[in-house]
């Protein structure tokens, strides 16, 4: 990693998808605090990202950025400091033009300014956004200059852009996509591949895995492609349950950011275990640093595999269709070596069965399963305890 961070892919809360521009200090606060006390912080989930709105409309008489004064009287400092006291970091959010996505004061101009700003707040990543440029403008320069003048502060802060989708959302064919992610992952930690999530479920969680399949080379520790938030348990989406386990899936197979945008702090049962999914965030989070790749791809089902820092792999199958699919692979294909038997774990529905190599199951309508499958070698009819082999975050 270009500045040793983010050697798995960052993992917390952002607030947008739920808050929008009515985020206030408030809410950044309960929500840590619910991070906290919903034991997620201790699962993995410790970043609290501020997003767009939180800034004031104008810099004050030095050019320095500034809270909003209403929304957050306390000002951004005073937020981070009360959030590394729960042992949580913050993350902000600024944009590479002249102005935010909502038309608030951008960066451009005052890069190092800036980041000498976030630097003295406190701030742990700065999530930098690609709007307030004229369009076709190459920004990888200007990329650049900010992920240096980050660096320059001396403070380790996360470094997250958005420069590759910029290019692809003003056109799919832009032939800068590729070489901004290629220049993301050499001075950032994690650059978005996708558009933003919209409500409709198969376009964009299935849209965001097939952008995605082909980028698996640019993933490393420290380095990682990010699909965007996750919905999971948040009302504007109206997901199903399965729906939301099938966002949760693709993107630990991916080895994407979770950064999860819903009101954590009156989450639902279901939104909790969802969340919680040790199995599920160990797959995201293993320490070998591999993105899943595409091994089979046949009509609507693709069948991805991710190899695991113990020699296990992570195999996700995924159908499209509308009709259940019938589905095999093998523990070969899936990139194991020769063993006497596999042991092929259903990370959601908790089941193990041991097969001679075999790996196939019927998976639903628009859905997903997710297997960990172990080579077992003299120790045939005995596996180790799922949760032994999770990553501790
Ligand atoms: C863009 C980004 C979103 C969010 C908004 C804020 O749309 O892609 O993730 O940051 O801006 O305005």
């Amino acid at each position: 990693s270009y500045n040793g961070l983010a050697l798995t892919p960052p993992m917390g809360f952002n607030d947008w998808y739920q808050y929008r521009c009515g985020i206030t200090e408030d809410i950044m606060l309960e929500t840590a605090r619910s991070l906290v006390s919903n034991g997620l912080a201790k699962l993995g989930y410790n970043y609290v990202n501020l997003d767009d709105c939180w800034m004031a409309t104008t810099r004050s008489s030095d050019g320095e950025l500034q809270a909003d004064p209403t929304r957050f009287p306390h000002g951004i400092k005073w937020l981070a400091d009360q959030i590394h006291a729960m042992g949580l970091k913050l993350g902000i959010y600024e944009s590479i033009g002249t102005v935010t996505c909502q038309k608030l004061p951008g960066s451009y101009g005052h890069y190092q300014q800036d980041a000498d700003t976030f630097a003295s707040w406190g701030i742990d990543l700065l999530k930098f956004d690609y709007c307030g440029v004229a369009s076709g403008t190459d920004p990888s320069a200007d990329y650049e200059e900010m992920s240096q003048a980050l660096l320059a502060t001396g403070r380790p802060i996360v470094y997250s852009g958005e420069a590759p989708i910029a290019a692809h959302n003003a056109n799919p064919s832009d032939p800068k996509y590729l070489p901004l992610i290629s220049l993301s992952s050499k001075i950032s930690n994690m650059w978005r591949v996708a558009p933003d999530l919209t409500t409709d479920f198969n376009a964009t969680v299935f849209g965001h895995l097939q952008e995605d399949l082909p980028l698996a080379d640019y993933a490393h520790p420290g380095a990682w492609n990010d699909l965007d938030m996750l919905a999971i348990g948040n009302p504007k989406f109206d997901w199903t349950v399965a729906e939301q386990q099938v966002q949760m899936s693709i993107w630990a197979e991916l080895a994407s950011p979770l950064l999860v945008s819903t009101d954590l702090t009156n989450m639902s049962a279901a939104t909790k275990q969802i969340l919680s999914n040790k199995d599920v965030i160990a797959v995201d989070q293993d320490r070998l640093g591999e993105q899943g790749r595409l091994i089979t791809q046949d009509g609507p089902v693709s069948i991805v595999s991710k190899p695991l820092a113990n020699g296990d792999v992570a195999v996700l199958l995924v159908n499209t269709s509308s009709a259940a699919q019938q589905v095999t692979t093998t523990a070969s294909a899936a990139g194991l070596p020769h063993a006497a038997a596999y042991a092929v774990r259903d990370l959601w529905a908790h089941t193990t069965r041991e097969s001679a190599g075999v790996i196939a199951t019927t998976v639903p309508p628009e859905g997903a399963t997710l297997y960990r499958v172990s080579p077992l070698h003299g120790q045939v009819g005995w596996y180790p305890p799922l949760t032994d082999l999770a990553t501790t975050p």
